[in-house]
């Protein structure tokens, strides 16, 4: 399946339509809707769109399970914290049972996070891990998740969840557990958050197929669909 291109004027307008369309996924999820939540800064924006009482109140949040694309190795309430940014700014305003909450324990060595959490992926997901809904970022670098250029990581086809040292820039410079490609790639829809100027040159060269990591994010069955504002879109 190609994958999709939506552009917004403006941030606001990005982050409200996909908090609009997760709202749609959860009220159309049959049971359990389970869904990656990804790092960095943008999805503040989101996550806060999400707890606005328009669509607070819609979301069957009993149903969602929140998994994370990845984590900096760190503790939960350090400011690098992915799982730390969604608990001040969604889990705080929400009502989502503690057991659908699924975070990768960044306090402990990398290996030892990854190792449980491929646990408990396998223990939710069974033999595929097919997620309803995977939040992606894109850095200027072309990484996402934390599958950086030229990382080990890249290559992984066994494991679902890896441990990354990541020395080179871009920081913070701090090992990291990410879901690997057989994860990403199994995912029913799979949704890049891409917003700023500082994304415009790297995406254009994404979109056009060249080669880095946010790149080959291509769901054999699933959907991609790239949400981009103009700022970030500004040279395609
Ligand atoms: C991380 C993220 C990473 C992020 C991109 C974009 O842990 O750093 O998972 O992949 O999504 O770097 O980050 P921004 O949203 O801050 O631009």
């Amino acid at each position: 399946m190609q994958p999709v291109l939506e552009i917004f004027p403006t941030p606001n307008a990005l982050v409200d339509y996909a908090a609009r369309l997760f709202a749609q996924m959860a009220e159309a999820a049959p049971k359990r809707f389970s869904v990656a939540l990804s790092g960095g800064s943008t999805p503040r924006a989101l996550y806060e769109r999400l707890t606005a009482p328009d669509l607070a109140k819609r979301i069957p949040w009993r149903k969602v399970h929140l998994f994370w694309g990845d984590e900096r190795c760190v503790p939960p309430e350090h400011p690098d914290s992915n799982y730390g940014l969604a608990a001040s700014t969604l889990l705080a305003r929400i009502r989502l049972p503690v057991e659908n909450i699924h975070r990768i324990r960044g306090e402990l060595p990398a290996a030892e996070a990854a190792r449980l959490y491929e646990a408990e992926l396998r223990a939710f997901f069974g033999e595929i891990p097919a997620f309803d809904l995977v939040f992606l970022g894109m850095g200027e670098d072309g990484h996402t998740a934390s599958l950086f250029p030229g990382s080990p990581a890249l290559a992984e086809s066994v494991r679902w969840a890896i441990e990354v040292e990541h020395t080179a820039p871009p920081p913070p410079l701090i090992s990291r557990v990410t879901l690997t490609f057989g994860v990403l790639n199994a995912a029913r829809r799979v949704i890049f958050l891409v917003s700023g100027a500082s994304k415009a040159e790297m995406f254009a060269q994404v979109w056009r197929g060249a080669d880095f990591p946010a790149a080959h994010i291509r769901p054999g069955k699933g959907e991609v669909l790239w949400l981009v504002d103009q700022a970030a879109a500004a040279r395609l």
